[in-house]
């Protein structure tokens, strides 16, 4: 089927409560790992890219990636750009098929976040494409900070309310304790504050730095309102796992298709394991 929106997927995970899953692609082996694994779950999913993504294989070839895996199958799969920090970049993800894009205003102030994802969700809204909104910092797991610092970073809930009727964005990004990459010790997520932003804000709630938090965090966060989860990290481990193995077991190997095959079946694998937990398996 063509791609589909984000409004479209999150309302029915909304309806479902369970979360759908956005996983990171970069090249085609990544873009059929995480589209089979969704045909194999019978489940909606979310397919993005970054910009270092976009800059890495090309926004016309991840663009037709995407369409080309979308019509071939029978489940509905979004485009979606993730943490696009420009407008022309994200005007230019819409012109390309893109359905969905993420303004990541959340290095600005406040109201200057507001202005420039204000001005993204106008011509998205427009061209029938959905926008996600970021408020508070989801950081990397390189940072060493204090407890009153972290406080300061995370998401506040009455101007998360302010956001999001402000802007009119389809999906909110919160910072609540995730971070990008691997985790060092034991991610501690602040559920109180997920739960008084669900309560303040009328639209689904995202989870970003997904990769490493435990299962029983992700399932706390979909009960609190989290309808969309985002997984990178893991996703590069299980597959530059796989290359490793196929290097090691396969000697002189010189065949890339015998290497990059059994990475992508490892990241399938992983796929499908965050789509059940998620318990969007069937959902489609
Ligand atoms: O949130 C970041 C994603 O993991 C994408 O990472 O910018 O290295 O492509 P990247
Ligand atoms: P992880 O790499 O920590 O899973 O984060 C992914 C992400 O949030 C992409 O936007
Ligand atoms: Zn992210």
């Amino acid at each position: 089927m063509p791609l589909v929106t984000l409004k479209e997927v999150l309302a029915a995970a909304e309806a479902g409560g369970f979360a759908v899953g956005a996983f990171n692609a970069n090249n085609l082996e990544i873009v059929q790992a995480i589209v089979e694994a969704a045909e194999a779950e019978r489940s909606p999913v979310i397919l993005q890219a970054s910009q270092g993504a976009l800059k890495y294989a090309g926004i016309k070839y991840i663009a037709a990636l995407a369409r080309v895996a979308a019509e071939t199958s029978s489940v509905p799969v979004v485009l979606h750009l993730d943490h696009g920090t420009s407008f022309a970049q994200t005007m230019q993800c819409l012109r390309h098929g893109f359905t969905s894009v993420m303004f990541d205003g959340s290095g600005h102030v406040l109201e200057e976040n507001i202005a420039a994802t204000r001005r993204v969700v106008e011509v998205a809204q427009a061209m029938g494409a959905s926008v996600e909104g970021e408020l508070g910092k989801i950081g990397g797991t390189e940072d060493d900070i204090s407890v009153d610092e972290r406080e300061a970073l995370l998401t506040d809930p009455q101007e998360a309310r302010r956001f999001v009727e402000e802007t009119e964005v389809d999906a909110l990004a919160v910072a609540i304790g995730t971070a990008h990459g691997p985790y060092k010790g034991m991610p501690r997520l602040d559920f109180d504050r997920l739960a008084a932003i669900d309560r303040l804000t009328a639209v689904p709630l995202v989870l970003h730095g997904a990769s490493g938090v435990p299962d029983d965090s992700i399932c706390r966060a979909v009960a609190l309102g989290v309808r969309k989860i985002n997984i990178d990290t893991d996703l590069r481990q299980a597959f530059t796992g796989g290359v490793r193995r196929a290097l090691l077991d396969g000697g002189s190997e010189y065949d890339p298709r015998k290497i990059l095959g059994p990475a992508k079946e490892a990241m399938k694998a992983v796929v499908r394991e965050k789509i059940r937990l998620f318990g969007c398996s069937g959902k489609a």
